[in-house]
């Protein structure tokens, strides 16, 4: 089978396509014959192996153990190991090949790859391949960040910071759905498509620091996935029942923070966590193992949709992630696959 492939940690032109021996599927496992799999910033991580820390928490030391990138995948059970009795021949499927929260490769960018039956599910049908792979790790984290961590409730007013991209585009609307008030932070040219999933309020970071603003506070829940500002800044305009929650990003590269990345913010913020309410701590970790399954019952009953900036073949993945990186992108970033 064709596939992507990197050989080793480094700028986007390690990743070459390739001929490759097609997997199969081991005990509990489905093989996946891919239509689409998707782009973000933790598959750049992962292919850059920055932060230096990430090669010390699975991904591989000195080159990644897994040498097919990609997360996300989207398409149809090829065949299925053993101990699998829910999924068939013929289904569409889609969900994660990595557990929650890794900076693994998946290997997903490929024409087949053999995923855990455990992180699949049937794919809503209103969706097509291209839009089912945008969903599952973006989603899944915007959900755990409000609903486990953030606690979001009925009428709260919540601030997403960074609300354009491919976490925050979930996030808004998943606040939306939980009935929140919700104030979007992004870039001018996002902002209208913001308002049109579900942002009560935009407010434009180009022109307007929203933590300097007198109006619309103060928030009950900021989502911090831009993390342009310190806790102790982003405090003035939550309220003291309030939480925060850092997503954290690291600007892909921009920040400069090459062995811990946003990792540098967390571990200073759980500490504080045992003394300022205002942080959520390790709350999220006790957490329910169900979020793609909520994930997925959203999007099937069209609370959810996924916003796809724009689509690239497979051979095109490096070109993808150059875009993600350079462009002010919105949305998913999405690869196709045996078109
Ligand atoms: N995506 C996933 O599936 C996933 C999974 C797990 C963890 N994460 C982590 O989540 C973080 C965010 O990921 P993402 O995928 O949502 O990133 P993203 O797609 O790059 O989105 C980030 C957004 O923040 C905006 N932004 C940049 N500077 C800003 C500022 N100063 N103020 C407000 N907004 C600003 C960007 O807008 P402009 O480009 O217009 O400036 C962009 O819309 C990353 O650290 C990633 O490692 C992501």
């Amino acid at each position: 089978m064709k596939a992507i492939v990197q050989d080793t940690y480094g700028p986007l032109d390690v990743l070459t396509l390739r001929e490759v021996p097609k997997p199969t599927a081991g005990d509990g496992e489905v093989l996946v014959k891919v239509r689409a799999t998707s782009v973000h910033a933790d598959v750049w991580h992962a292919v850059r192996g920055e932060p230096y820390a990430l090669r010390f928490m699975g991904s591989g030391v000195r080159r990644p153990k897994t040498a097919i990138p990609g997360t996300d995948v989207a398409g149809v059970v090829e065949s299925v190991g053993p101990y699998v009795t829910e999924f068939h021949p013929g289904d569409a499927v889609y969900g994660e090949c990595v557990g929650v929260n890794q900076w693994h490769n998946g290997g997903a960018f490929a024409e087949y790859v053999a995923v855990s039956a455990k992180r699949l599910a049937p794919m809503p049908a209103r969706l097509s391949f291209e839009q089912a792979a945008a969903v599952p790790t973006s989603a899944s984290i915007a959900l755990g960040c409000l609903r486990d961590e953030g606690r979001i409730q009925r009428g709260q007013r919540v601030l997403i910071n960074g609300a354009g991209g491919a976490v925050g585009t979930f996030a808004v609307q998943l606040a939306h759905a939980f009935g929140a008030h919700v104030t979007a932070v992004d870039s001018t040219d996002k902002l209208d498509m913001l308002r049109a999933i579900g942002a009560d309020r935009v407010v434009d970071y180009t022109l307007v620091d929203y933590t300097q603003e007198n109006v619309g506070i103060p928030y009950d829940l900021i989502l911090d996935i831009a993390g342009n500002h310190p806790f102790s800044i982003c405090r003035r305009v939550l309220a003291p029942t309030g939480t925060y929650v850092l997503v954290g990003h690291d600007h892909y590269g921009a920040t400069g923070h090459k062995w811990m990345g946003s990792l540098g913010r967390f571990f200073p913020l759980m500490v504080r966590s045992l003394f300022v309410k205002q942080l959520p701590g390790l709350r999220g970790a006790g957490a329910p193992n169900d979020r793609f399954a909520v994930v997925t019952e959203m999007v099937a009953a069209g609370d959810l949709t996924p916003v796809v900036d724009r689509t690239y073949p497979l051979a095109e993945a490096a070109a993808a992630l150059r875009y993600l990186t350079e462009e002010q992108t919105r949305g998913k970033i999405v690869l196709t696959v045996n078109d």
